[in-house]
């Protein structure tokens, strides 16, 4: 049985800072990019409000209503066919696979907070260099820094829901828009911010294709931390009597506006010193140090700001990716919270040594299958076909297995007249969404 509880600021700090991520500030603006700035912003903003929001309630309340972990909240609220509906619950899964890049990902960042101190790039092509390096050739410095990310991610997760978890967000959360609203204020003065406002937020739907509509929504899905039971096993530690549609306005507001405060500075920054809205998963990691390197000292002194905020982002959502099956362990099979954080830890941290390896010359050719290597096809097979799994078995969960009277009792005082359009939107809008966007990732449409 669970004792410890978050308190209520705890639960939607703990929630944001799942939902705060690398995909808010390292590939919502890649992809804006990409996509042509304006019009995709629109699509994504209008996914997070009519998809996005209504599946995070449904999430939150699985979790609220459940208890426990994943497994066992779906397994005890199904009212018949109970031994099916408790597969839904291994959406923990996506969780713990997603961690074998992430935690590679974050090694990067690492490696980047130090070196920003003494080196930037003088040039985007030098800087291709550096980062090329790093990713196909530099193997004992990632594993270095991949091993960090696993030292801090598992220790947080052997303190638990209060002692770590918790309280590791009370100090990185706050931490982290305090950086990104700083560096956001320096970017409003200057001259080029106008020009990445309208760059954000200007539409030009003639660049928009069914390709943005997917990414948009599978984005939506990703950066609300959704469809992966990190959000549902948070929400078993939820306060009794809590508000789920305030706690989720909170987190979709806060992950939200970071994405668009990180966009803004970035593509002003990038405009202003650099080459323009850079496009592709190497904005932040080559566009952005040569952009900084114009800056000077200051330069330095904001790239090691930016990425220590970066790394604050994707440390507070890796605990969220591994604490679904850790809480699956002590929950079903009682282990102690150590056991089961030091196993997952272990099992990220090893698989995600093979991911690592597969960009590296030599080991290339033996990890890739297909078009992509061990790594890409972890963040392949979790984006298309994990994560729209894991919502569309939620959507229709909510929407049309557990008893109506049971949900209302619970969200009608919350929504109000709101309550019949969301039940409706649960039921019908977003299991389709959740389809096409599955159909066409995995390239069926
Ligand atoms: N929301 C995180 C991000 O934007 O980077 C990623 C993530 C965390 C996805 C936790 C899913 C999850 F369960």
């Amino acid at each position: 049985m669970k004792i410890a509880r978050f308190s209520r600021v705890g639960f939607i700090l703990a929630a944001a800072g799942s939902a705060v991520g690398l995909g808010n500030i390292w590939k919502f603006p890649y992809i804006t990019g990409e996509y042509g700035g304006g019009a995709f912003v629109i699509i994504y903003l209008a996914t997070v409000l009519l998809i996005g929001f209504s599946i995070m309630i449904a999430e939150m309340l699985i979790g609220y209503l459940g208890r426990k972990d994943g497994v066992s909240s779906f397994e005890d609220l199904a009212p018949k066919n109970k031994h099916l509906w408790k597969f839904a619950g291994f959406q923990g899964l996506a969780g713990l696979f997603i961690m074998i890049f992430y935690s590679v990902v974050i090694g990067w960042i690492f490696n980047y907070i130090v070196t920003s101190i003494y080196y930037l790039p003088s040039s985007v092509e030098e800087a291709e260099t550096t980062f090329s390096t790093l990713l196909h050739s530099s193997v004992w410095t990632q594993l270095f820094y991949h091993t960090l990310a696993f030292i801090w991610i598992t220790y947080v997760l052997t303190k638990g829901i209060k002692g770590g978890i918790e309280k590791m967000n009370f100090v990185l959360m706050p931490t982290l828009m305090i950086i990104l609203l700083g560096m956001f204020f320096y970017a409003t003065s200057l001259d080029a911010f106008p020009k990445a406002v309208e760059f954000m937020f200007f539409p030009d739907f003639s660049k928009i294709d069914s390709d943005a509509f997917v990414v948009a929504v599978g984005h939506a899905f990703f950066t609300l931390s959704l469809g992966m039971g990190a959000i549902m096993t948070y929400s078993a530690s939820m306060e009794k009597n809590s508000n789920l549609v305030k706690n989720a306005f909170w987190v979709v507001l806060l992950d939200t506006s970071i994405a668009i405060v990180a966009g803004l500075m970035l593509f002003t920054f990038l405009y202003q010193y650099g080459s323009g809205p850079a496009k592709g998963p190497g904005l932040v990691f080559i566009s952005l140090p040569a952009a900084f390197f114009e800056m000077g000292i200051v330069g330095n002194i904001f790239a090691v700001l930016f990425f220590i905020a970066l790394a604050f982002a994707g440390l507070t959502s890796s605990v969220s990716l591994v604490e679904p099956m850790v809480q699956y362990f002590i929950d079903r099979y009682s282990w102690s919270r150590l056991r089961a954080s030091i196993s997952m830890g272990l099992f990220f941290y090893l698989v995600g040594i093979i991911a690592l390896l597969s960009n590296i010359d030599g080991f290339k050719d033996i990890l890739t299958w297909g078009d992509k290597s061990f790594f890409d096809w972890v963040d392949y097979v979790t984006a298309a076909i994990m994560l729209p799994l894991g919502g569309l078995a939620m959507a229709i969960f909510i929407g049309f297995v557990v008893e109506k009277q049971r949900v209302e009792a619970i969200l009608k005082p919350q929504l109000g007249f709101a309550f019949e359009a969301w039940y409706f939107s649960l039921r019908y809008i977003t299991p389709v969404a959740m389809f096409i966007v599955m159909l066409s990732l995995i390239g069926v449409l």
